[in-house]
């Protein structure tokens, strides 16, 4: 009988926080080891508990990072964004349609270039990276090799990444759109070549119901049945206008959701950006269905497009996520996402406790995603994705920081003051990723 080899861990000491739950609906959501160990084998968590119950279990040699006085959570992710709209955020409109004529679709025109996907795709991965997000459903281009590069550069740094070829053959300009038969074979070419190797995860994404014909949203459905593990992310119900064309185009549907219902594109591992329009037929279908809904608040305000309203989804028991919707959204960084769902809520009278929405950008878009054991918590087994983040990053948030009383008082701070520089460090896969400049 061979005996095993020691586990040859590596370690890292600051207080812990990782969740098990939604806040909003469990007494007992979290872990918090103030003094706390996280002990991750290779790529994967080992253990996550008290410094004091963990440490005498290692080995005299074992390193151990000192973190403390830092927080050390499972890494973001953002469950709807557009990699080929970087270079366009902020870019001014009076509105989502207008938005996508002037500075969309020009903007992505440019990936039919695999040079240019592969540049911006770097640059992408390091902004993530730098705001503590290492997990991302990515929207790439009308172009597959848009996507190809988006892969190539994600592998590469061992990065877990869901993406897709955006499909659109109609109401778009000629050098955007693709064909029902043609986005669906390259999609699925995509899916052979992508989906389950290393890390990466493959989307399929038809952009929005107006950009898609009849034949395309059938075919797109068609595909997600053959290819049941596979995701699907699309937009719906954003903004009025949009609303309004969708009924107008789809004139045999009950509503916007419904278009994408009748061509079999609701099912777990659904996601669904922006959901401001949705009544409450459609957040049950959605509820029953197994999708889910990326909330995307800095995008929504800066469009103008609507206030989500989390009282009516959570009456329904949707799977939400937080998600920056870069280029609409007007920061990679999950803070600032917080930081305006929270004052989206408080417009609508509802209430987000800053638990909630670390809740929101870790597990909860795990399991919105049907990812769960995977990634978002730090339950044995899974991928050791995780951040370390000062609390006193800046001078303000140190100031701030030395008055909370409680946890939630340091979260909350977190999310209404943090940004990039709040994030130290970054690991992906047990690997350090992303490391702070010194100040
Ligand atoms: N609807 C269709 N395409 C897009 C897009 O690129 N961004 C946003 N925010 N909404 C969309
Ligand atoms: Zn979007």
């Amino acid at each position: 009988m061979s005996i095993a080899p020691p586990v040859r861990l590596r370690a890292y000491r600051a207080s812990l926080l990782h969740f098990h739950a939604d806040p909003a609906f469990a007494e007992h959501a979290y872990s918090w080891h103030e003094d706390g160990l996280l002990l991750v084998d290779g790529d994967q968590i080992h253990a996550a508990g008290d410094y004091a119950q963990l440490a005498p279990q290692l080995a005299d040699d074992t390193d151990v990072a000192d973190y403390r006085g830092m927080l050390i959570m499972p890494g973001f992710i953002d469950t709807h964004l557009h990699f080929p709209q970087t270079d366009m955020i902020a870019s001014p409109a009076p509105g989502l349609l207008p938005w996508l004529e002037t500075y969309t679709f020009p903007t992505e025109r440019q990936f039919a270039d695999p040079a240019h996907g592969r540049e911006v795709a770097e640059f992408f991965l390091d902004e993530l990276l730098r705001c503590g997000t290492t997990t991302a459903m990515v929207y790439c281009t009308v172009h597959k090799e848009s996507v190809d590069a988006f892969f190539d550069a994600s592998e590469a740094r061992g990065l877990r990444m869901v993406a897709g070829k955006v499909l659109m053959d109609r109401n778009c300009p000629d050098f955007l759109a693709d064909t029902a038969e043609g986005g669906v074979r390259d999609s699925e070419e995509l899916i052979r070549k992508w989906h389950n190797r290393g890390r990466a995860l493959y989307a399929i994404t038809p952009r929005f119901a107006p950009t898609s014909s009849e034949a395309q949203l059938r075919l797109a459905g068609e595909l997600a049945a053959a290819y049941p593990d596979t995701f699907i992310q699309t937009h719906v119900s954003e903004n009025r206008d949009e609303c309004a064309w969708v009924q107008s185009l789809f004139p045999a549907s009950r509503s916007y959701l419904d278009v994408y219902d009748r061509y079999g594109l609701l099912r777990p591992r659904s996601m669904f950006g922006h959901c401001i329009w949705l009544d409450d037929r459609d957040f049950a279908r959605m509820a029953d269905s197994g999708a889910a809904a990326a909330v995307c608040p800095t995008s929504n305000l800066f469009l103008g497009s609507g206030l989500f309203d989390f009282e009516r989804a959570d009456a329904a028991q949707v799977a939400l996520s937080l998600a920056s919707d870069v280029g609409a959204g007007t920061s990679f960084s999950m803070f600032h996402t917080m930081n305006e769902a929270y004052k989206v809520a408080r417009m609508k009278g509802s209430y987000l406790q800053a638990a909630r929405m670390f809740y929101l950008a870790t597990l909860g878009a795990a399991r919105s995603m049907r990812l769960e054991g995977t990634i978002g918590n730090f339950a044995a087994g899974t991928e050791a994705d995780f951040i370390v983040v000062d609390p006193k990053a800046t001078p303000l948030l140190a100031r701030r920081s030395a008055e909370c009383n409680n946890l939630e008082e340091l979260l909350f701070a977190l999310a209404l003051l943090g940004d990039d520089r709040a994030i130290c460090a970054t690991y992906a896969g047990g690997r350090l990723v992303h490391q702070r400049a010194a100040a």
